[in-house]
């Protein structure tokens, strides 16, 4: 994700650009449940993924001004997001509930990971406000692990 040559403003910019992406694509996966599912639990997912959306799209607005003052320019088209995104926001026709929180659970887990990696590969720089953006994003995906895989029994 960073093997980037162009210096360490570069490095902060191309973590983040790549969590900004993960975040667009996990909105519109997290959307798609709220808007499709069909289920016995239908009022818990349809309340719970409202919640999640609601905190991505805020996360995005935050991490794209992270990436301007930085030094970056934040990537804003769709196409741009997807080749950066390491899922995408897909949900597999026909999934039932449970499957479609399968697939959540599964790209909450890839971010954290992408986060992960991300605060490692900045952990030199000394850019704590970068690394206090993408702390802050990895307590929520976290958390909604946590509740998903409860969800999920
Ligand atoms: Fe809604």
């Amino acid at each position: 994700m960073t093997n980037c040559s162009k210096g360490a403003e570069c490095k902060s910019v191309c973590v983040l650009s790549k969590i900004l992406a993960d975040t667009y694509s996990l909105l519109l996966k997290t959307q798609n449940v709220h808007w499709n599912v069909q289920s016995c639990n239908f009022w818990d997912i349809h309340l719970m993924t409202d919640g999640h959306y609601n905190d991505l799209f805020a996360a995005i607005d935050v991490i794209a001004e992270r990436i301007r003052m930085v030094g970056g320019k934040a990537p804003a088209t769709f196409s741009e997001l997807a080749s950066l995104s390491s899922f995408d926001e897909k949900i597999t026709p026909g999934a039932d509930g449970k499957g479609m929180l399968q697939e959540l659970l599964k790209a909450h887990e890839a971010i954290c990971k992408d986060l992960r990696d991300g605060l490692a590969s900045i952990a030199e720089l000394n850019d704590h406000g970068t690394a206090d953006v993408l702390g802050s994003r990895l307590s929520f995906h976290e958390k909604v692990v946590w509740m998903l895989k409860a969800s999920l029994g």
